[in-house]
């Protein structure tokens, strides 16, 4: 059986570490969208052409620190405006999402446009100066330090440009439980996740009886 979790939101709202964390509760296998399109931007910073990047994509190229810098995700976030690069990628996700035994999607427009029949949605969301904070210190823990303002900048715009485009721009699903972790810490705003979905189900289960 199939069971599907859409989890969408901005950079650095604690998507990625609230989509592992509830895989892991429901026993489901797990998908970082923005992967795909980080991907497809070391490609095309490496002087390949987006929707070649995008059409070439395997497995193997998901994996490696290499594409969580910021560079890569400034890249990521342009080729993410070309419709014919979403295209590419929409098959993907969608055989993703239909696996057997449940699965967890964490991107922009999951519950919009990859899966708008998905069984639960999330949209997460922190203030920019909190994400801001946040990503530094994964940076720095990293051993790449920008500097606060810099990445306060980086968040910003990535905000404007994912927000902001024509082909599927990151915005809540209609029907998507709203959960801001500005003032959470992690085992809170991965508990309230959980309650979210767990409601989410039940009122579903509730529905079709
Ligand atoms: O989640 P992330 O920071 O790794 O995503 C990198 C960029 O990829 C993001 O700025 C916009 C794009 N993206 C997207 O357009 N749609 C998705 N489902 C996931 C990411």
């Amino acid at each position: 059986m199939s069971f599907t979790i859409a989890i969408d939101g901005p950079a650095a709202a604690g998507k990625g570490t609230i989509s592992r964390a509830v895989a892991e509760h429901y026993g489901f296998a797990h998908l970082d969208t923005g992967l795909l399109y980080r991907a497809v931007g070391r490609r095309v910073l490496d002087g390949t052409d987006p929707e070649a990047a995008a059409r070439a994509l395997v497995a193997d190229d998901l994996d490696g620190a290499a594409l969580r810098t910021p560079e890569v995700a400034q890249a990521a976030s342009k080729v993410a405006v070309i419709p014919e690069v979403r295209a590419a990628l929409v098959d993907f996700q969608r055989a993703f999402a239909r696996r057997a035994g449940g699965a967890v999607l964490d991107g922009r427009d999951i519950g919009t446009v990859i899966c708008p029949d998905a069984e639960a949605k999330l949209f997460v969301t922190a203030s920019p100066e909190v994400r801001a904070r946040r990503r530094l210190a994964e940076l720095v823990a990293r051993g790449i330090d920008t500097g606060y303002e810099a990445v306060l900048a980086d968040v910003r715009e990535r905000d404007a440009r994912d927000m902001g485009r024509a082909d599927a721009p990151l915005r809540p699903a209609q029907d998507a439980a709203m959960l801001d972790t500005s003032a959470l810490d992690i085992a809170a705003a991965v508990a309230e996740a959980i309650r979210l979905i767990d409601r989410q189900i039940a009122q579903k289960q509730e529905e079709t009886r």
